[in-house]
């Protein structure tokens, strides 16, 4: 049995009010929902007062991105301690926006993924293939490279911490998901390819989230799909109802 695990990512969006209100009415919303995993994933900027707003609640706190050295002369950039002092659980890795838009490799978000555990974060860690990738039949090869190569030298001790977040890159902020059979397929082969790298036992553990355009209409059916363990929510995140009514979806859920 997994916990279904629903977490938001709220990209580059809110300010100091909104990010705590945003806090303030999932806590409220969300209060008596003790079988589902959530976290919410703010600016670094805010991460301090969103922590303060979700205190007392099960809402846990994760940042969107993290570097991977310990500190230093490294201007611009945020280190594990400092997410783990600001109240993190999580963090978000490899990010299709990162992988794409700032040019990040393989190789160095498999240095944050290992910064980030042996720090005790627990990352979140995100694999999609472009339009152009699954058109030409590669969305297999695609996701499979970047988790062998994302995961890369880590113990399955270790893997044990990860939660991968299957994210299409063409259904992210674009309002068209993958289908639930779509999904599926991907989320199944990810968890074979973790059963014959760490082990059966751990692949039945491993949460495997789906990403892109989930909404509170399609969150239902997505969850029902064996192999997808929860969603990381972009859009959908940013707006109390929507957020707490995917979360209640999951709550409801018999899997
Ligand atoms: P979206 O974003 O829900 O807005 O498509 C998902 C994500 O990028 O994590």
């Amino acid at each position: 049995m997994r916990t279904l695990f629903l977490a938001g990512n709220w990209k580059m969006n809110t300010n100091s009010a909104t990010s705590v209100n945003l806090a303030a009415g999932l806590v409220r919303e969300l209060a008596p929902i003790q079988n589902v995993r959530i976290a919410v994933c703010p600016p670094f900027v805010y991460l301090q007062s969103v922590a303060a707003a979700l205190s007392a609640s099960q809402i846990e706190l994760g940042a969107q991105d993290v570097y991977y050295e310990g500190n230093g002369a490294f201007t611009g950039e945020i280190s594990c301690e400092m997410l783990k002092d600001c109240g993190c659980t999580y963090v978000i890795i490899g990010h299709s926006e990162r992988r794409h838009i700032l040019g990040e490799s393989d190789r160095l978000i498999n240095l944050k993924i290992k910064a980030a555990v042996k720090a005790g974060l627990k990352p979140i860690f995100c694999v999609g293939e472009l339009l152009e990738e699954r058109d030409n039949g590669k969305t297999f090869d695609v996701v499979e490279q970047q988790i062998r190569k994302g995961l890369e030298g880590l113990s399955a001790e270790q893997v044990k911490t990860v939660t991968i977040a299957y994210e299409p890159v063409w259904a992210i902020g674009t309002g068209r998901n993958a289908t639930p059979q779509q999904a599926q397929e991907v989320h199944e082969r990810i968890r074979r390819q973790l059963k014959e790298t760490y082990g059966a036992e751990l692949a039945e553990k491993m949460t495997i989230q789906y990403g892109g355009s989930a909404k509170p209409a399609n969150t239902a059916e997505l969850l029902a799909q064996p192999d997808v363990d929860g969603l990381l929510v972009g859009g959908a995140s940013l707006k109390v109802e929507d957020f707490a009514a995917m979360v209640k979806t999951a709550a409801a859920l018999k899997k």
